[in-house]
């Protein structure tokens, strides 16, 4: 299947028939069809962000977001943040550590008391995987994900086929490696899924430790040796070191981690000469990737990733909210 750059609006489905959904727990869920509208979606707001209006939109006045995170978030929660705030919804942040989570609520009767409060849409990010779709199960309004555990996390795997699209002018076809501790990484799982559904090469490179049993059921070829897994690459992602999801040890040391997995200038020879250089952050330098790599202007799109990243957040909130707010053809 073919994913052109941007498709004329005119080739989807009419309204909601272009994207069923009324929550957004998974890629698992989507079809190629529904991640490419979500891209072109979020197009039109990269050139608004770009021009530099604080505020770009009415479409979401009047509603409420409720950011409610559970596990600590720098970037995601801000880009969430700014993306409401941009299409005019009041937005709220809840913080697990001010919540009655820390004195032992149980995670449905969060859950009712969000519900209670009748907020137009929920994000979440929870530390356990499942716990966003068991609260999306008992909430009225639109629920999107923003990280649960290690299952998925579907925004950052739609910022990153964006970024990749802009960059290489197409997302299919290309060959992918994701490095690093794909173990305990959502975005390695959600990844897997939009590259793979999109029609993609990809490739998991990791220590057998940090490598996922039976991964290959995802349609990906893994490698053990870093300089094989990125050899003519077109797209080198890196992965952090989720040293807080590790109850024991996976790795020597940080130091040997580096010798065999890091993202060095040299390495990086291995992939095509115009691979471009991923991650999601946030980074552990010197571990996982050498700054002389992740600060590369050219190579390196860390930076476009955070903006694409508020742009597909808009375009998420957008689209889920159109029932609730009655657009034609999407009540
Ligand atoms: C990722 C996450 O939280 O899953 N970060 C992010 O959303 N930008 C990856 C990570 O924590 O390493």
């Amino acid at each position: 299947m073919t994913i052109a750059k941007t498709r004329p609006v005119s080739d989807y489905p009419p309204g909601g028939d272009a994207f069923r959904h009324r929550h957004l727990i998974g890629i698992a869920q989507l079809t190629p069809w529904e991640i490419s509208y979500v891209l072109d979606a979020a197009e039109q707001w990269v050139d608004l962000n770009r021009a530099g209006a604080a505020k770009h939109d009415d479409a979401l006045a009047g509603l409420t977001i409720i950011n409610a995170f559970f596990e600590n978030s720098t970037r995601t929660l801000l880009s969430f943040e700014i993306a409401g705030k941009r299409l005019g919804a009041d937005v709220v942040n809840m913080h697990a550590a001010q919540s009655s989570v820390k004195k032992g609520e149980t995670l449905i009767d969060t859950a009712m008391t969000l519900n209670a409060m009748r907020a137009d849409a929920l994000v979440i990010r929870h530390q356990s995987s499942g716990a966003v779709q068991l609260i999306a199960d008992k909430v009225d309004c639109p629920v999107l994900n923003a990280g649960d555990g290690r299952h998925e996390h579907p925004t950052q795997a739609l910022l990153d086929a964006l970024t990749i699209r802009r960059r290489k002018g197409k997302v299919e076809g290309l060959t992918i490696a994701i490095c690093g501790d794909v173990l305990h990484s959502r975005v390695a799982r959600s990844n897997i899924l939009a590259l793979t559904l999109l029609g993609n090469e990809v490739r998991v490179v990791a220590p057998p430790t940090l490598t996922p049993p039976a991964i290959e059921r995802m349609h990906v070829t893994t490698f053990t040796d870093m300089n094989e897994g990125i050899r003519d690459a077109d797209v080198v992602m890196m992965l952090r070191l989720q040293n807080e999801r590790m109850d024991g040890a996976y790795l020597p040391s940080a130091r040997e981690y580096h010798a065999l997995y890091g993202l060095t200038p040299k390495r990086l020879e291995k992939a095509k000469p115009d691979a471009i250089v991923m991650h999601p952050g946030p980074m552990n330098r010197g571990v996982e990737i050498d700054s002389s790599v992740a600060d590369d202007p050219v190579r390196s799109t860390i930076t476009e990733q955070v903006e694409m990243g508020v742009a597909v957040r808009m375009a998420c909130l957008d689209i889920l909210t159109r029932r609730k707010r009655k657009i034609p053809g999407w009540a």
